[in-house]
């Protein structure tokens, strides 16, 4: 196999079809299900992009409701679920705690299944899953923050919408509507991106045949890497670092000439800007003049500028979500167990997707290593070799 066949992180490969997502980096655009990102995160509560992002339409008012309703039902903090965080380390990654979570919640809802086969469940019972992982997930991010203070958990509110309940669990403050809607729109930003690398492990996983639960689970670990959802962690380390928007060149040089790699900056896709940006950037410059805070947008736009300038490549959705979850309150290490509240609607979508149209998923490799070589002492099995080459009589 020629060194050009091999393409090296799948980059550029079409692996299959799909309906969920349309990415277009030529028109700098992102799709949901034929809808532009920009129109759903201005007009729809994240739980109507959920369900647009299930069933294929925005829900109808009574559709809405519905949904509404089995996930303020399912949002409460499960006591096994609670046991199984209160049992890991204080200083566990958050990533590391509500990847725990959700497979202890698979253990329970996929036991008494019997066999392999049975986890898998029917699409009716996946959707139901995905549904209810949706709801249950802003306790278990939430409580993650809120151990780490020290404090308890928070029962939900039942008069509150998905986005100002969550705020709600994190803070136990009645959530202010700039801080809400701000809060919702990087939810629905978040929610979906096609085949990256962690919805593409969920689509792996479910096309072994395992079930929806372990399907996210595997996504979880690869959201965590910086080079993938981490990066929103990432760049507040980074902007913790520089401290302010005049530290930013000397930052930046040094940054450089170390070869390091500016988190929040870059994309497979993407390189001409990615299409999310722009709006997260406004819900940002939003929460800064809600909170009085000038001064990070100045970093950010200072970053943000020179880094262009030099190397030609754009910020991603993590570069303005980063500093727009810390405005709100959150815990730089809550930052990508916020993405996984977001991602479960588009990684179970996904997961439903590849079990209506299966094919185990299966590269090939390309071997490079030593030629074959043998065990100088192995003396082969004659026995066992002839029963090989003579397997019908060795069945009778
Ligand atoms: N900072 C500095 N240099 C960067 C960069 C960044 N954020 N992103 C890309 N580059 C450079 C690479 O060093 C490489 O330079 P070289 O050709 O001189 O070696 C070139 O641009 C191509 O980058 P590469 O990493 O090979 O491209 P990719 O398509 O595999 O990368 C990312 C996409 C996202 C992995 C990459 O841009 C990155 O690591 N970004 C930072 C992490 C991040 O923000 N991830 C969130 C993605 S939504």
């Amino acid at each position: 196999m020629a060194d050009s066949d091999i393409k090296k992180g799948l980059a550029g490969v079409v692996a299959d079809e799909t309906a969920i997502s349309k990415v277009n980096p030529e028109t700098n655009s992102l799709l949901y299900r034929g809808y532009p990102v920009q129109e759903l995160a201005a007009t729809q509560p994240f739980e109507a992009v959920a369900h647009l992002l299930w069933h294929g339409e925005l829900p109808t008012p009574e559709q809405l409701a519905d949904l509404r309703a089995t996930e303020r039902a399912n949002r409460a903090l499960a006591p096994e679920v609670k046991e199984a965080i209160d049992r890991l380390p204080l200083d566990s990654h958050p990533m590391d705690e509500v990847r725990t979570a959700v497979s202890v919640i698979g253990a329970i809802e996929t036991a008494g299944s019997g066999n392999v086969l049975d986890a898998v469940g029917t699409p009716e019972q996946n959707l139901d899953r995905s549904l209810k992982l949706f709801a249950a997930l802003p306790a278990i991010v939430s409580y993650g923050q809120r151990r780490r203070r020290g404090l308890e958990p928070i029962e939900p509110r039942d008069d509150l919408d998905y986005a100002a309940n969550f705020l709600w669990l994190t803070f136990g403050e009645d959530p202010e509507p700039v801080v809400v809607d701000a809060f919702n729109r990087s939810m629905i930003l978040y929610a979906e991106h096609s085949f990256n690398a962690s919805t593409f492990t969920a689509r792996v996983i479910t096309s072994t045949l395992s079930d929806l639960y372990s399907a996210v689970v595997g996504a979880i670990g690869a959201l965590k890497g910086p080079l993938h959802g981490g990066a929103n962690e990432a760049v507040m380390h980074i902007f913790d670092e520089i401290g302010s928007a005049d530290q930013v060149v000397p930052w930046l040089d040094r940054a450089l000439a170390e070869k390091r790699k500016i988190m929040g900056f870059g994309h497979r896709v993407y390189k001409r800007g990615d299409s999310r940006v722009p709006t997260m950037k406004a819900a940002l410059d939003s929460l800064v003049e809600h909170y009085d805070r000038p001064d990070v947008a100045e970093l950010y736009e200072t970053l943000e500028s020179e880094f262009v300038s030099r190397k030609g490549i754009y910020p991603n959705l993590d570069y303005p979500s980063g500093p727009a979850y810390n405005l709100i309150g959150y815990d730089t290490l809550t930052f990508t167990p916020l993405f996984i509240a977001a991602r479960i609607t588009g990684w179970t979508a996904h997961i439903a997707e590849q079990q209506s149209s299966n094919a185990l998923i299966r590269p090939l490799s390309a071997y490079n290593g030593p030629d074959e070589r043998h065990i100088e002492e192995y003396e082969p099995d004659t026995a066992a070799i002839e029963v090989l080459e003579r397997p019908e009589e060795a069945a009778s």
